[in-house]
């Protein structure tokens, strides 16, 4: 059974440090889950006003929400909070009211920063905000990693083998934490995985 995991990330830099995360995460992903990312540099600033009528961009950014079977946010940290483009991406996926697409999708949250909090305020803050919207949540492992540039190739690859272990580790765990949620949100889901439990 393969898992459809949206992944987003939080910075709109060229040479984004957490893009390059990304790539190592997938790199070391479990062969289940299978990866598209969801863009948020084309969303224009979201306004109540468009609730009566989603441009383009927003209708194709809830249906790639609401697609995926989970959720990886890749985020760094700005000001020791959420970057403004995610959030305005995440407040999009949230409305109109009454149609929040994040609502029961399994989530990961991590980031990178050259600084040793690793954005962890980021993703306090992350968690305060998809708790709101009924996203459970991966607890544990935490994730605050603190980036060397010579520990990350642009391929994925991770010279560091402490930090590429970790991070083998944390893609293992959130695949259990989203097969553990859809089990329960979506059992049809997990039904089709096991040939010997179809009727
Ligand atoms: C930063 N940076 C930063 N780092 C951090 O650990 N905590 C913070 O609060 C901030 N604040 C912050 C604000 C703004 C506007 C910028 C541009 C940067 C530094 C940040 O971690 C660094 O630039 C990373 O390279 C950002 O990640 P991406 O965009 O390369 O993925």
């Amino acid at each position: 059974m393969t898992y459809q995991i949206g992944y987003l990330i939080g910075s709109l830099a060229k040479g984004s440090i957490n893009r390059t995360l990304s790539k190592a995460l997938i790199a070391v992903a479990p062969s289940d889950l299978a990866f598209t990312e969801i863009p948020i540099g084309d969303l224009p600033l979201y306004s109540w006003d468009y609730d009566a009528d989603f441009p383009p961009e927003g209708r194709r950014f809830k249906e790639a929400i609401e697609a995926s079977d989970g959720l990886l946010f890749v985020s760094p940290e700005y000001n020791r909070s959420i970057p403004g483009a995610l959030k305005n991406a995440i407040d999009w996926g949230s409305r109109p009211w009454g149609q929040n697409s994040f609502a029961r999708k399994p989530v990961g949250i991590i980031g990178a920063s050259p600084g040793g909090i690793g954005t962890a305020v980021m993703q306090s803050s992350m968690r305060s905000v998809l708790s709101f919207l009924d996203a459970p949540q991966l607890n544990s492992p935490e994730a605050y990693i603190t980036y060397r540039a010579d520990d990350f190739g642009d391929d994925g690859t991770v010279a560091n083998e402490s930090t590429a272990g970790f991070l083998r580790h944390y893609m293992d765990e959130y695949c259990a934490f989203v097969q553990r949620v859809l089990a329960v949100t979506a059992p049809g889901h997990i039904g089709d995985s096991d040939p010997a439990s179809t009727k």
